[in-house]
């Protein structure tokens, strides 16, 4: 199969095939194509490890019944966020990119008790959507959420706060990683992970001439994290229901 497909990639944008494959999807993506095993698997991985969750559940129900587009991170990813932070003993998540406040959840649930996620979001239905989410899941006192461009949130954030954060997620938009990454350093300690989702992009990340800013983006933020002393990292490539992808996860060594 891994052979077969191999041969098969098409040239494409990336395709998602959460919500099962169409007859469009063919011409969107080598990770959309109906013979991929990767949302099976997903959904096998997620039957077995990943329990049903009412607030979960419902969170994706109804961003997906607002209209919100289906970009949430997968229940297994999900869960490796959660894992991430609990490893670590995260207290305080900051997060940047909430959409309906899915992967909010999953790392909120990581915290001990007092602990706290801030979570940035630009769109405000987005940001309603999410509140809604959120308070469903009984998180209106572990989950700040700020309405706002996160450039414009970020600063803010780094004026009026006395300490670093654990955790930071990086989910928004694609071309301001680079910016986001340089906020993330600002606002780290000595040992803080910074995770960057959505890093690989159907595999055009090695693709130097794209005029994609979302690739452009991943591409700078590449340059700057080869020459920043100041952490460890790598990534890894994804594959799964939301297609072929990726994650760096970074450790920051040297007080940023
Ligand atoms: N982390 C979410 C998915 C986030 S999708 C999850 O996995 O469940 C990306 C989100 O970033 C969208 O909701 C989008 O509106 C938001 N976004 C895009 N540009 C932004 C910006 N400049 N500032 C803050 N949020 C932004
Ligand atoms: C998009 C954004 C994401 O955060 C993601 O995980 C997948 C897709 C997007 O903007 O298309
Ligand atoms: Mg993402």
């Amino acid at each position: 199969m891994a052979e077969r497909m191999s041969t098969q990639m098409p040239a494409g944008k990336n395709g998602r095939a959460r919500n099962g494959s169409t007859r469009r999807d063919l011409r969107r993506g080598w990770s959309a194509m109906p013979e991929t095993p990767w949302s099976a698997v997903d959904q096998y991985i997620t039957d077995l490890l990943v329990p049903p969750d009412a607030a979960l559940d419902a969170a994706l129900l109804e961003s997906a019944a607002a209209g919100l587009p289906a970009i949430s991170v997968t229940p297994n990813q999900g869960k490796l966020l959660q894992l991430i932070a609990r490893i670590q003993g995260a207290r305080d998540i900051l997060e940047i990119g909430t959409l309906g406040g899915y992967s909010t959840i999953w790392l909120a649930r990581a915290l001990p008790a007092g602990g706290r996620v801030v979570t940035l979001e630009s769109d405000p239905k987005h940001a309603s959507v999410a509140r809604a989410n959120l308070a469903r899941a009984g998180l209106e006192e572990s989950v700040e959420l700020r309405l706002g461009l996160a450039l414009e949130t970020l600063p803010l954030i780094a004026r009026e706060r006395g300490r670093p954060f654990d955790l930071i997620f990086i989910d928004a938009d694609k071309a301001g990683i680079p910016k986001y990454f340089a906020w993330a350093l600002t606002l780290s300690r000595t040992g803080t992970v910074i995770i960057v989702d959505n890093v690989v992009r159907n595999g055009a990340v090695i693709d130097a001439s794209s005029a994609d800013p979302s690739v452009q983006g991943v591409r700078r933020f590449n340059e700057m994290l080869a020459a920043e002393p100041r952490v460890s990292a790598t990534t890894i490539q994804t594959v799964g229901s939301k297609g072929y992808d990726g994650f760096t996860i970074m450790l920051v060594t040297k007080g940023a």
